[in-house]
């Protein structure tokens, strides 16, 4: 596990963007596991602006988005569907909608979804990339405290801490889904190479502990140790340099 501090928010979301870009600029049709959240909002901004510069195409590249709220259609506000077309999906029309697989959080059969979304990623996988944030509990994607290290895509509840973390994007804090649906850590740890960014105070503490190295389910990220091909990167203040 490498763990590269790059300062500040705007290098380390250029240097994910590069990778991102980089990765697709040698293979058209590659597999990209990306991720939601206020972490990585610059991170889609750089790549709108390299895929601009760069004449991409995008018609073949794969998306898996790691994760969906239970109960909120596509067209939601705040379901990560809406984030991705925020963000990256509609600043060019040449992403190809059937290679983009975000977890269908209506769906009727909810186990059914899952392990379409499971086959789907081994049948189009493993993913190139996958970026990916950490929660302030340490989950990854919306592996919680104690999710096995086997597990694939599920439902999960949400801890109380995920909720009022992810609270302010909605009005009231009752309107957070309790539930929502995961890649699980198996899946994740598939990907052939793996970034995961930390940014800012909040994640000072969950970063020190995920570098102190300890491999336990208590820490979903810490899985992360297991895989030879990851990379950390953080700020100045994820990395708590400035104490
Ligand atoms: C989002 C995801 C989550 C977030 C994490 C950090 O798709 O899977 O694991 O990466 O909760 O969220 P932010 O970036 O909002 O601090």
């Amino acid at each position: 596990m490498n763990i590269l501090n790059l300062k500040n928010r705007t290098i380390a979301s250029q240097y994910v963007a590069t990778e991102l870009i980089k990765v697709m600029k040698a293979r058209p049709n590659a597999v990209l596991g990306l991720a939601t959240g206020s972490t990585m909002t610059d991170v889609y901004r750089y790549l709108v602006t390299l895929i601009n510069a760069n004449d991409m195409e995008l018609n073949s590249i794969v998306t898996f988005n790691l994760d969906e709220y239970i109960g909120l259609a596509p067209d939601h506000k705040q379901s990560y569907y809406t984030y991705m077309h925020q963000h990256l999906f509609n600043h060019h029309k040449d992403w190809n909608k059937s290679n983009i697989y975000v977890p269908k959080g209506i769906a009727k059969d909810l186990q059914r979804a899952c392990s379409d979304y499971e086959q789907a990623l081994r049948n189009q996988g493993p993913a190139d990339i996958q970026i990916l944030g950490i929660g302030e509990n340490g989950h990854i994607g919306f592996n919680e405290p104690y999710s096995p290290f086997d597990s694939q895509t599920r439902v999960v509840d949400l801890t109380a801490s995920t909720i009022n973390a992810n609270s302010y994007h909605f009005s009231h804090i009752e309107d957070v889904p309790k539930q929502a649906i995961s890649m699980g850590l198996d899946s994740i740890m598939s990907a052939k190479r793996i970034i995961l960014l930390a940014l800012g105070s909040r994640k000072k503490d969950i970063v020190k502990q995920l570098i102190e190295g300890q491999i336990s389910e208590k820490l979903p990220a810490s899985i992360l140790h297991r895989h030879d091909n990851v990379e950390i990167i953080v700020d100045d203040e994820a990395y708590g340099a400035n104490n």
